[in-house]
């Protein structure tokens, strides 16, 4: 018997950054929209624990217990005091190291399919925390649509989405470090006083609202100077976006996948076409949002 997972991408339409805690984490104002690429996670009894990956980027997945589907794994496994005997297969399809959680993606993937295999009866709220000390995007993960995050991320208030959202996603050549990318992030403000990270209530209501053209007036992201610092030639993609007609565009989280809002598909065409002629970028997306969160099927 088997059980798979599909669990979406995020891209955040506000990332607020605060100053760095004693902790090494940045606390955080982050408003994560789950858009609809996905990976599927499947888990099947095995004799130990393996992980296998399949997709164009798969040779960049860890198979290792540094995965975060097998940590998520582990963690169930040690929490139900049962072995984690389980083959973890991840068809991927969320760029690999590009700001877009497909990391995270296979941690809540394989967490919900091994407590649905196992049939654990873990309560959702629990599930969440152990989502949240996998890291700080894997609790949005598995509940995906909309939400604030709060802390370092993991803390969510569900948010509403009053519409669908057109997006074209930039897939860079290479990948960055989310550890680096928020140690530029310290470096290009040493000696500055960081302000408290606070939700826009502009952007609250854009998004409640469903209009594109009011949210990419208030969507923004703190890490993107960081992320430009150390990976400049995203400039050039984001400037060939925006000269298509996107309404905004941004780095996607730590990136450096960058993210295009456009007014609607056929725009999101026309916008994915240009990034495409412009040789900028290594591969290129469109996908709608809001999508559910990790779901069984
Ligand atoms: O939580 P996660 O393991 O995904 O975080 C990866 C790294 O990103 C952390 O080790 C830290 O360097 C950085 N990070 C941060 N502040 C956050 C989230 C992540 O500094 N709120």
């Amino acid at each position: 018997m088997s059980v798979t997972v599909r669990v979406p991408a995020k891209v955040n339409v506000q990332l607020s950054v605060g100053a760095a805690r004693p902790d090494g984490f940045h606390d955080l104002a982050n408003v994560f929209l789950a858009v609809g690429l996905h990976d599927e996670v499947t888990v099947t009894p095995a004799d130990s624990l393996r992980v296998t990956c399949e997709g164009p980027d798969a040779a960049e997945v860890p198979l290792d217990r540094t995965n975060l589907a097998a940590r998520a794994a582990l963690a169930l496994a040690a929490r139900d005091g049962r072995s984690p005997d389980v083959h973890i297969h991840i068809a991927k399809d969320i760029p690999v190291a590009g700001g877009m959680a497909g990391g995270s993606a296979d941690g809540a993937g394989a967490l919900l399919a091994c407590d649905t295999l196992w049939q654990t009866g873990t309560p959702h709220d629990e599930l969440l925390e152990i989502c949240a000390e996998l890291g700080s995007d894997v609790p949005f993960s598995l509940t995906g649509g909309a939400a604030l995050g709060t802390g370092r991320g993991e803390r969510l208030t569900r948010l509403d989405v009053g519409g669908v959202f057109h997006w074209v996603f930039a897939q860079a050549e290479g990948g960055l470090s989310t550890p680096a990318v928020y140690r530029e992030f310290d470096r290009l403000h040493e000696g500055h006083r960081i302000p408290e990270p606070l939700v826009s209530p502009l952007l609250l209501d854009a998004l409640a609202s469903g209009d594109p053209a009011a949210l990419a007036a208030t969507i923004g992201n703190d890490l993107q100077p960081a992320a430009l610092s150390l990976f400049p030639a995203l400039a050039d993609t984001l400037e060939a976006g925006t000269k298509a007609g996107a309404l905004a565009a941004l780095v996607s989280g730590s990136g450096p996948t960058t993210a295009f809002l456009t007014e609607d598909e056929p725009s999101a065409v026309a916008v994915a076409e240009a990034l495409t002629a412009s040789g900028s970028c290594r591969a290129v997306r469109t996908a709608t949002s809001p999508a559910a969160g990790a779901t069984v099927i």
